[in-house]
Formats: C-alpha cells, sequence, structure tokens
C-alpha cells in the first residue's frame, strides 16, 4: 500500500539540530550501567520528531529505495519517494546508476511521477513544456524556449542525488553528507558477502501498512523475546533463545542471528524448503538466519536458501509503510514449479503477529499511563538502536554512543 503524497503534509520548515524531545527523558535511555529503556512518547507520537527525523535521521543515511532488478538497461529509469523527497532513478550509458533529484531545472515539474513503471528512452524529457536532458543529467534542448542571451545550459543540469547500489539494492543519501557508505555499514558486509544478494531476484512483494511508528517496527524486529507469545509457529523452527547480536561494531546498523531448530532446513512453516542451500554458503551459515536492520529503513533477513527484506517508510507518527520481498536465486525461480509460498506464507503471518504487536504498543505508548519502560539482556539489540536513536536526537544526528 502506498500513500500518494498528497496524503503526507510536511512542511519543510527549519528544524532544530537537536530533536523536540525532552532531555531528561533521553537522558534515562541513554544512562550508563543500565540495560537502557524506550524512547518516551513524544518519539512516537509527535508531528514535529518525526519532521525532525525525516531531517536529521532519513536525509543524513543511506535509505534504501528499493531493488535495482529493473533498472538494468541503459536508459532505465523510476521515480522513487526518498524520505520526504523524491528521486529520478536513471542507468546511464557508462552502466552506472545515478539519482537526480525529481524536478526540472526549468519551471520544477516532475520529471516523472513516483511510483510510476519503470520505462527506457535514451534522454530525458521533462513532460511540462519538453526540457531534454541527457542520463548524466546535462541539458541537452529547450525547445520553443527563447533564452535570454546569458543563458547557459551547462549552469541548468538536473541536480545530483548521491546514489550508491550495494547487493543489488539502491541505497540514497538525500542529504548528501553521510560517510561513505561502507563506513556507514561499518562491519556488516561479512554477514551479507557469502549470500549474494546482487545476484538474487524478487520472488515475491507485499505491502502493508501499519498504525504503529517506523521504529516500534525495528524495535519489534531486534528482539525474539516476544516470540514463545506471539510465533507459535517461528518457535517450531527456530528457538527464541539461540544465537547471538553482533555488538561492538562501528557502523549504523544494529543485528544478530538465530539458530535453525532440526530438522527444519529454512524458516517455512514445515521446515522444509523445495530448494538447496545458496550457493555461497558453508557450515553453520546453512543453519542459521541472519536478522539485519540497516539505519534507518531497511531489514535483511538472510536465510540459508533466500533472502527477505522489509523497507519501512514513515507515513505519519503512528503510521508506516512496510515493503516486504523475498529473494530467490535465478536458478530456483526460472524451475518449473518453483513455489516461493513456503517462504512467504510463513512471513505473511509472522508479519500480521508483528503488526499487531507494534500496533497495540502504538495505542499503549498514546496512554497516560505509559512510562519508559525497562530492557532485559535478551533486548541489548532494541537497546543499542533506541540508544543510537536517543544519541541522534541530543546531538543532531547520527552518531556512536
Ligand atoms: S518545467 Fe520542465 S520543461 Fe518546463
Ligand atoms: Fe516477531
Amino acid at each position: 500500500v502506498r500513500a500518494s503524497r498528497a496524503a503526507v503534509p510536511t512542511v519543510k520548515l527549519p528544524v532544530a539540530a537537536a530533536a523536540p524531545v525532552d532531555a531528561a527523558a533521553l537522558a534515562r535511555v541513554l544512562a550508563p550501567g543500565t540495560t537502557s529503556c524506550m524512547l518516551p512518547a513524544a518519539a512516537y507520537l509527535d508531528d514535529g520528531v518525526l519532521a525532525w527525523e525525516r531531517t536529521h535521521l532519513f536525509a543524513k543515511a543511506w535509505v534504501c529505495a528499493g531493488r535495482a532488478d529493473d533498472l538494468g538497461a541503459v536508459g532505465a529509469r523510476r521515480a522513487v519517494e526518498v524520505g520526504d523527497d523524491a528521486v529520478l532513478l536513471v542507468r546511464g550509458e557508462d552502466g552506472v546508476l545515478r539519482g537526480f533529484y525529481d524536478v526540472c531545472r526549468h519551471r520544477a515539474h516532475e520529471l516523472a511521477p513516483c511510483g510510476g513503471a519503470t520505462t527506457a528512452h535514451r534522454s530525458i524529457r521533462c513532460p511540462y513544456h519538453g526540457w531534454r536532458y541527457g542520463l548524466d543529467g546535462a541539458l541537452l534542448a529547450t525547445p520553443h524556449f527563447e533564452a535570454a542571451a546569458d543563458f547557459d545550459r551547462s549552469g541548468h543540469a538536473l541536480v545530483p542525488v548521491r546514489t550508491v547500489e550495494w547487493h543489488g539494492w539502491v541505497m540514497v543519501n538525500a542529504g548528501g553528507g553521510a560517510a561513505p557508505l561502507d563506513e556507514f555499514l561499518a562491519g556488516l558486509e561479512p554477514h551479507v558477502v557469502d549470500h549474494e544478494p546482487e545476484r538474487l531476484a524478487v520472488g515475491a512483494t507485499h505491502s502493508y501498512e501499519l498504525a504503529a511508528n517506523w521504529k516500534l517496527v525495528i524495535e519489534n524486529y531486534q528482539e525474539c523475546l516476544h516470540c514463545p507469545s506471539i510465533h507459535p509457529e517461528l518457535c517450531r523452527v527456530s528457538p527464541s533463545t539461540s544465537g547471538e547480536n553482533a555488538l561492538g561494531h562501528e557502523g549504523f546498523w544494529v543485528g544478530g542471528w538465530q539458530d535453525l531448530l532440526p530438522p527444519a532446513v529454512t524458516m517455512s512453516l514445515t521446515g522444509e524448503s523445495p530448494t538447496v542451500p545458496l550457493p555461497g554458503l558453508r557450515g553453520d551459515a546453512r543453519r542459521r538466519i541472519d536478522y539485519l536492520g540497516l539505519l534507518p529503513n531497511l531489514l535483511v533477513s538472510l536465510h540459508p536458501d533466500y533472502v527477505m527484506t522489509h523497507r519501512i517508510e514513515p507515513l505519519a507518527p503512528g503510521r508506516t509503510a512496510v515493503e516486504c520481498q523475498w529473494l530467490f536465486a535465478p536458478e530456483d525461480l526460472e524451475r518449473p514449479g518453483f513455489d516461493p509460498s513456503f517462504a512467504v506464507d510463513f512471513w505473511d503471518l509472522t508479519n500480521r503477529q508483528d503488526w499487531a504487536a507494534c500496533e497495540s504498543v502504538q495505542r499503549g505508548v498514546s496512554s497516560r499511563g505509559f512510562r519508559q519502560g525497562p530492557f532485559s539482556t535478551a533486548e541489548d539489540a532494541v537497546a543499542q538502536f533506541v540508544r543510537l536513536v536517543a544519541r541522534a536526537y541530543q546531538s543532531g544526528g547520527w552518531a556512536r554512543c
């Protein structure tokens, strides 16, 4: 479910460096020697906090704008929403995927509608008065435009947005100031590389919209303390107390892994898989699932035989869109009769169980009876995430804590 941009009123006012969140409440989250505690209610309810987060958490980070699978051909392009802005992704003559703000340099018409189909042409033509740009953003033609004598085409190229392909996902830094992606995600590569996600293709996509703050989706994803209570099917194939969290790295990601419970070979309702482990995986990697949360908006779940992602988009303080995708090896997807439902059905059920919990917590944090509840040691990855957010609220952007 994609909310239209018009349905999400965002007013771009100057936003102060520190978030409009009570300092004493943040001090409780960051208190040394504790297991930390939840963020204060304003973090989940306040329009001003979400506006601040869009400017300081999303625009200052590498935000996932989806897969690049359909953008392989020269000239292929698609406009996507990234935070509160729109970006036109275009594959250049040189094979490089570039991003440009989706706005014409003449009178600011959008170059392509967000959420529209992928198309391919040799140039980029504005639909309003026909200005034409090259795939590298250079202004090539201004039909019927009787320009002033000092008009200089070279000063009217499309405005680029930092864009990088990472294992087949498109990562965009709309604000331009984030550390290079490999620094921003320091320590993550060894967890991902053997699955070769860049080789995989999307076998299924589900779009959800839930009545909960975007951070609650990440907090819920980062612990399995709730699994015995709400995920009986999950607990049959993976022990909720197994695995560890990867702490002590420098990157802006949180996560860890859990083991499969024999005889299960993957996360499915029966524990069975219609395929074999991905070819790069050896030993323990065939017996576990890595759950990685890339801040601020991509959850990557690496299974022995498939990869699942949740791409998170805040729509309002209490409303979040989640795009869930299941990626499989191309040889699986091409095999006659291959049915991805073993993975899709399991996680669709689990997703819905999780969304119900997140929505209940959203209602809870809006109660007058809400107080910042404590985390256990088993919720250390949740604590790591909310501490990073609290630290950012204090300092004006992502910072180690
Ligand atoms: S606004 Fe694009 S050509 Fe006029
Ligand atoms: Fe869950």
